[in-house]
Order: C-alpha cells, then structure tokens, then sequence
C-alpha cells in the first residue's frame, strides 16, 4: 500500500489515468508561487478580433489561469485599465464600456482572482460603476485611483503577500518632476507594513516604466512592480536594487506568470495568449453573457450617420459587370458579416463598422433582416454608394481608389496588410 502511494505520487496517477507530467520534486514545488498577471485590456476583451492568429481575449486568460492553478500555488491579479478613459469615449463607446468594466469584473469573480485593479480609467466612468466593479468582482476590487496604495493580503499556499494598486504619487505624474528626490509616505509605510508582516510586497500601479523605476529606487524593500505599458509584455525583468518591473503590456494579448521563492521573484515568463489556449468554458460564459447584454441594448441604433444618395448591394451591379461580381462573390469580403455573426459580434459596434456597407449613412446597412444587401464588404463599400450609377452610368460615376482600403484595413485589424499583395487577391479588372 505504501509503495502504491509512492509510485502514484511520483507517476502522477490521478484517478485511473497515468499522467506522466514532469513535476517540480515536491519541496521545491511547495516553496512556489506562480503568479498570472494580466488585464490592461482597454476595451478588447476580445482583442483584434481580426488579425490571424488572434492574440488574447479573457476566454483565453480563463484557460490560463486554469492551467496554472493545476501546476499548484496560484495567485491571479487583474491589472487596472479595463476599459479606456470615458473622456475618449463616443456615446455608444460610454455605454458599451461600462458593459465591459462589469464583465472584467464578473470574470474577476467566476475565475476566483484575488485582485482586480480599479484605476483612474474605471473611475472615470463615476462612482457608481467604482462601486458596481466591486460588488460585481466578489469584492476583489483594490481601488487604485489614489497614490495611497489601497492593499489586501494574498495566501498562497507557500507565501503571504501585501498586495497595494495604486496611482503614481502626484510628484511623479507629471514627468518634468520625476526627477524630484520626494519620498511619497503612504509607499513608506505600505512597504514597511509587509516587511513587519513578513509578507512580500507587490505594488500594482498605472504608472509608467520610468514612474516604476523611481519608485524601486526609493522602495527598495517593494518585490515587484506591475506598471502599466503599452505594446508587448515584458520578456525579462527590469530589476532595479531587488526590484522586479514587469509589465503585460496592453490590450490584454498577453499575460505574465511570475514564479515566486520564499525570498523573491524568480522566474518571469510572458504568455502571448495564442490560438494554443482554447476557450475555457468560464471565460466564454462571461463573454457570451457581455455579448448578449450589447445586442439588448441595440447600440447600432445609435451609430451617428448622415445622409447620401442609395445604397442598392452587389447584386445590383450584376447585370452590368456581371465578372467584377464573380470575383466579388469569391472574395472574403462576401461573408464579412456572416463571419462576425458565427463569432456572437453581430450587432456589436465595435466590429460591425469594417464588416459591413455603409455603416455610417443613413441609406447604408441597417441589420441582417433589414437591409441583407448590405450585409458584408461589398462593391458600394468601396465605390461609394451606387444608387444614381446604376440608373445612369454615363453621368454618375462611381468612386475609383486604392486608398479605401486602410480605412478598414487598419494596423491593429489587418497588420500585414499591404496593398500589392492583397489587392492581388481581390482584383477585378
Ligand atoms: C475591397 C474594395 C472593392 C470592392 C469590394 C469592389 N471593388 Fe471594384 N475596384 C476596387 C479598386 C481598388 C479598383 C481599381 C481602382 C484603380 O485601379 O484605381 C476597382 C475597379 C473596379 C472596376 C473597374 C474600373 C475601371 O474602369 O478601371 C469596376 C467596374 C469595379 N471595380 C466594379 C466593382 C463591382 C461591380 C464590385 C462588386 C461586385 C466591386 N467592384 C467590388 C475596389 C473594390
Ligand atoms: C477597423 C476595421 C475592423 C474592425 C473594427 C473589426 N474588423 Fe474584423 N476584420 C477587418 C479586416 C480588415 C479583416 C481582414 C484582415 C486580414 O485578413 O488582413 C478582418 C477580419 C476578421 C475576421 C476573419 C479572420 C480570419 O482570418 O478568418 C473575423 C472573424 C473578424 N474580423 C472579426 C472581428 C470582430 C469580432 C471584431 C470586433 C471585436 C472586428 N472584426 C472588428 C477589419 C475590422
Ligand atoms: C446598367 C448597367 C450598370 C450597372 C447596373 C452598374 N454599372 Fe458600373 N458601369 C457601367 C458602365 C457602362 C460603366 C462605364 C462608364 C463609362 O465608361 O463612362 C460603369 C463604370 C463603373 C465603374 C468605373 C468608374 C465609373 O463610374 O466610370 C465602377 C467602379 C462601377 N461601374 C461600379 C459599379 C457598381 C459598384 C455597381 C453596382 C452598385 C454598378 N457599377 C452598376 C454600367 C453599370
Ligand atoms: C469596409 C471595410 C473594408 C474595406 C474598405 C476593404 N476591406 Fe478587405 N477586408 C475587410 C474585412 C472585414 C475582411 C475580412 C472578411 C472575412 O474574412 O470575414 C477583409 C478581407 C480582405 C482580404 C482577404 C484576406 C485573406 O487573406 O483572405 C483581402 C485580400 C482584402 N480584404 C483586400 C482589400 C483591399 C485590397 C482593399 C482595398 C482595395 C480592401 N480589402 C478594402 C474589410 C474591408
């Protein structure tokens, strides 16, 4: 019997199955922590929905921090930045981003983290979705818009942390005053508190890289500071005295996994959240219930249009250049639409205007059961709208130009686009 025990410990047999994962020998692994790090998602829980392969979303992070509570001792901290500023905000853009704020928070909570940073961001929004993030989270909300690090204590099973989220102090966010020698007491005294505690201290800040690195300066005793950047996540750490600087970088397409010894951060490894990670089954419930809550508010009705002449769809053109609509009708911009429909971002704003004709005329697409003409990227999409050229071709001349394509084909949306290759694709005469 005891060998039996022995020999399942060490071949990892779990309930009937023979698992032969290479596992950390028992004492190293139990004097371990491994922390995921992610969020600054700034509005894309679902992010470049377009480029191939897609990078992030919180369906993928769901995945994730599954996989690293099965490798053991697991802390999850959401940074703060779910959703960008109201003050960039257009009117649908206010209304969807709160949905959004709420859904970060509802995943905070169903995924179990133990902190979900709140910023100036989330802050913007007013007091009251502040206070909806957190009865939503399970109260794992640390509010992070002052510079006086609001903090709560993690357990892991191998190591207590004081874990603080805060602005930078006001002497360092105008960046001519970096430099300035102030010591900012509410860090003083947070730092001091965990190294009383015993606890390692872990400061999550919207700081900046540079903002970060003064305050490592004057906090030596702080084990890591999770700042906020944008682009990619940190691939090896800043260290700064003792000090780790990592950040995951922006929109949420990556995550950061830090593993902890009893005496510190030991081993940083960014995670590009790749078509490898599927959609965990709580990230996706989270996602989808978001997705409903935007086609029941029918934002799309909102969308700001102004008027032109007709759109009358491709199959209006058929008559007249019936090869230019053959390899149309082959092309990808055929099932534009029908391609965010299979995802659940049909009557989502945040997709619709690339994926369909005319989004922003009053004459231009509607929805799917209103206006199925134009439903998808089609010819008007690029020619302008057709409805006097068709009547009189002669005299209504349609639009002609290479330069449309960018309007949709944007860097973060299509980033290896480039004209030569793709118009090859596509062309038509
Ligand atoms: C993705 C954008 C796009 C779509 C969709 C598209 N076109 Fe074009 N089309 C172009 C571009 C770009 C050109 C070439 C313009 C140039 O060479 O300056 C062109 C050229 C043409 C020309 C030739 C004009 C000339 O005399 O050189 C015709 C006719 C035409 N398109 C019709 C259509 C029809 C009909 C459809 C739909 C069935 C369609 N196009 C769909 C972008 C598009
Ligand atoms: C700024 C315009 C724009 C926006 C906004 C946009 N898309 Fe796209 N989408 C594109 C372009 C352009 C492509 C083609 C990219 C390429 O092939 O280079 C594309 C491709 C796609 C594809 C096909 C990917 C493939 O290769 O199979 C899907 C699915 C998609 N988008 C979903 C979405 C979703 C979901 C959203 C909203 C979260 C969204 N798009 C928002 C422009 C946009
Ligand atoms: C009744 C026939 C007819 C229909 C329908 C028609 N076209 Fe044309 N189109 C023409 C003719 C003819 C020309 C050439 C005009 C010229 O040479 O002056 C033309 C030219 C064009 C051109 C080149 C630019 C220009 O205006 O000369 C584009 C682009 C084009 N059509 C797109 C479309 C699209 C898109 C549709 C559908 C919305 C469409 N056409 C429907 C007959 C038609
Ligand atoms: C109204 C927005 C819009 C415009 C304008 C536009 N596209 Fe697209 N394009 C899309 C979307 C959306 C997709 C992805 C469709 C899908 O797969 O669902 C796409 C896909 C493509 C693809 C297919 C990519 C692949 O690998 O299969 C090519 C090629 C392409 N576009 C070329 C062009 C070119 C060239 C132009 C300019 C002449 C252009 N597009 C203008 C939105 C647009």
């Amino acid at each position: 019997m005891r060998f039996w025990c022995w020999a399942a410990a060490t071949l990892g047999i779990v309930s009937g199955g023979l698992h032969w994962k290479p596992q950390p020998s028992q004492s190293l692994h139990s004097s371990l922590t491994r922390i995921v790090i992610s969020g600054h998602f700034n509005g894309s829980l679902e992010p470049c929905g377009c480029t191939s392969p897609m990078i992030g979303g919180i369906r993928r992070l769901a995945t994730l921090i599954d996989q690293e509570r099965e490798q053991g001792s697991t802390l999850v901290l959401l940074t703060p930045g779910s959703v960008p500023s109201a003050s960039n905000a257009s009117s649908i853009g206010l209304q969807q981003n709160v949905m959004k704020a709420e859904a970060v928070a509802e995943f905070a909570q169903e995924l179990r983290c133990d902190v979900l940073g709140v910023g100036p961001d989330e802050a913007s929004y007013g007091q009251g979705l502040v206070s909806e993030i957190s009865q939503l989270s399970g109260n794992k909300a640390l509010n992070g818009v002052q510079a006086s690090p609001s903090q709560v204590i993690s357990t892991s099973a191998a190591s207590h942390f004081l874990i603080g989220c805060c602005s930078p102090p006001p002497q360092m966010q105008s960046n001519s005053q970096v430099a300035s020698s102030g010591d900012d007491p509410a860090i003083t005294a947070f730092a001091a508190k965990a190294k009383e505690n015993g606890e390692a201290a872990i400061l999550i800040t919207t700081a900046s890289k540079t903002s970060a690195e003064r305050l490592a300066q004057l906090h030596p005793s702080l084990s890591l500071i999770i700042y906020q950047s944008l682009g990619t996540a940190t691939q090896s750490p800043e260290v700064v005295g003792k000090t780790w600087l990592v950040s995951p970088g922006d929109l949420g397409r990556e995550a950061l996994v830090v593993t902890y010894s009893n005496n510190g951060p030991v081993l940083l490894k960014p995670v590009p959240l790749g078509p490898d990670f599927a959609n965990a089954k709580k990230g996706t419930e989270v996602m989808d219930d978001y997705l409903h809550q935007v086609d029941q508010a029918q934002l799309l009705k909102l969308w700001p249009r102004s008027k032109t002449i007709h759109y009358v769809g491709s199959k209006a053109c058929l008559s007249c250049h019936r090869a230019d609509f053959n390899r149309w009708h082959s092309s990808a911009h055929s099932h534009a639409y029908l391609d965010l429909l299979k995802q659940g971002h049909g009557l989502d704003p945040d997709c619709v205007k690339c994926h369909v004709t005319g989004l922003s005329s009053t004459c231009g697409f509607l929805s799917q059961s209103k206006t199925p003409q134009l439903a998808n990227v089609t010819c008007e999409s690029c020619h302008g709208p057709g409805g006097a050229h068709i009547l009189n071709p002669k005299w209504a001349k349609m639009n002609l130009g290479t330069k449309v394509c960018v309007t949709c084909h944007t860097q973060e949306n299509s980033p290896n686009f480039n004209f030569a290759t793709y118009w090859l694709k596509i062309k038509h005469h």
